[in-house]
């Protein structure tokens, strides 16, 4: 573990260009770091800001080399990071989140496995090598389920929805056509929460407010802060954060999914990394995600925070943001972010909009009735 602090003037570098990597990018530079993008896409959204960008696959061990040269420390802002370039940045003392926490959060086995090992509450579950064993899985999780990928789904990809007996010959197709398959109770939630937190390298935790999740077809939509949640239930997600967190070494803002139903709290999934129902805390906190996330990796002191009350976050998906673009007067009082992806495509992060306010009723009731956003 890399434990002497880099400063700003040092260089950053970050493995993958996407819309995190642009956040923490500004950020750092804000903070007088120089940044070092690994991305195989020219022009991707983080280089776009950044000061180098070696175009190249995340698993081109020349490039990670030469990523590792350059920087003073390493960073990723998507979990799914080729293993061999990790252990290599980690022995080279450049990677203080360490490999382990990858390795954990890139599989939803060994992440559900973990959870359970930690005393976790997550969904009932079964893992599937292949689809002979399907009916006995059923059998322990019943119907409806949803069978995910175990690795590389994001964002609803990788998912299947089966409600019904007549939805098991599709499941069976869908363990054939990709693998090794996680299969999970569905939850009749009431609320999807996050909690967002950063720990330093010393084992300091500064938590971000407790978020309320909104999806659409899988896909986060909208995130309203604080959330609107029982005390008992705030606690308990606070509690599981924390106790996953120490138990997997967490370095960095890190993220953590859950499902509400009555007072329980079941854990969905990890992100090791900044997310997306932590933009809000760009304006909406005294310090957000991005900002203390660079501090924990480069082993500076984490900021207390400090929220200023109520945030509701949107994502720009697809059209959605050229729509926001041709009507920027009925947005006039949210924070705009725009990522400059090249292409926009249905269902594709293109940007988010932020509005904060004091109270969540008032900032909510205003939404509604359209005086934040003018329709
Ligand atoms: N077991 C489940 N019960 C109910 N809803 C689920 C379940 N698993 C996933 N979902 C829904 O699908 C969304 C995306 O699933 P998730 O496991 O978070 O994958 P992704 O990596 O695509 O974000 C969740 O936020 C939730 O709305
Ligand atoms: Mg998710």
């Amino acid at each position: 573990m890399q434990t002497n602090n880099v400063l700003p003037g040092s260089t950053i570098g970050i493995l993958g260009g996407g819309q995190l990597g642009r956040m923490m990018t500004t950020t750092a530079k804000h903070m007088g770091y120089r940044i070092a993008i690994l991305d195989p896409t020219p022009d991707c959204p983080a280089a776009q800001v950044s000061d180098h960008h070696i175009v190249a696959a995340y698993d081109d061990m020349e490039a990670i080399k030469q990523l590792a040269e350059i920087s003073d420390v390493v960073t990723y802002e998507f979990e799914n990071v080729d293993l061999d370039a990790a252990r290599y940045l980690e022995k080279e003392r450049v990677l203080p989140q360490g490999a382990e926490l990858l390795q954990v959060t890139q599989d939803r086995e060994t992440e559900k496995r973990r959870l359970v090992d930690s005393g976790l509450q997550v969904p009932v579950f079964a893992i599937l090598e292949d689809e002979r064993k399907l009916a006995e899985a059923v059998a322990k999780v019943g119907l409806p389920f949803v069978l995910k990928t175990c690795r590389g789904g994001y964002d609803g990809k990788g998912q299947m929805i089966a409600r019904t007996e007549e939805d098991l010959a599709e499941a069976g197709q869908f363990i054939l056509d990709s693998g090794r398959c996680i299969l999970e109770e569905w939850i009749p939630f009431e609320k999807e929460i996050s909690v967002v937190f950063t720990r330093s390298i010393t084992g300091e935790i500064t938590f971000f407010p407790v978020a309320e999740n909104e999806h659409k077809n899988h896909i986060l939509h909208k995130t309203i802060a604080p959330a609107t949640v029982s005390e008992t239930v705030r606690d308990k997600a606070l509690v599981a954060a924390r106790t996953a967190a120490e138990s997997l070494s967490v370095v960095g803002t890190f993220a953590i999914e859950m499902f509400v139903a009555g007072e329980q709290v079941l854990i969905n999934e990890m992100a090791p990394r900044p997310h997306n129902s932590g933009h809000y805390t760009i304006e909406a906190c005294n310090v957000s995600q991005f900002e203390q996330h660079v501090r924990a990796v480069c082993g500076l002191p984490l900021v207390p925070v400090f929220f200023h009350g109520a945030a509701v976050m949107m994502n720009l998906l697809g059209d959605e943001m050229t729509a926001c673009l041709d009507n920027m007067d009925s947005f006039a009082d949210g924070h705009l972010h725009i990522y400059g992806k090249k292409g926009v495509k249905p269902n594709r992060k293109m940007g988010h909009v932020t509005f904060v306010g004091r109270h969540l009723e008032e900032l909510v009731n205003k939404l509604e009735e359209g005086t934040v956003i003018r329709q």
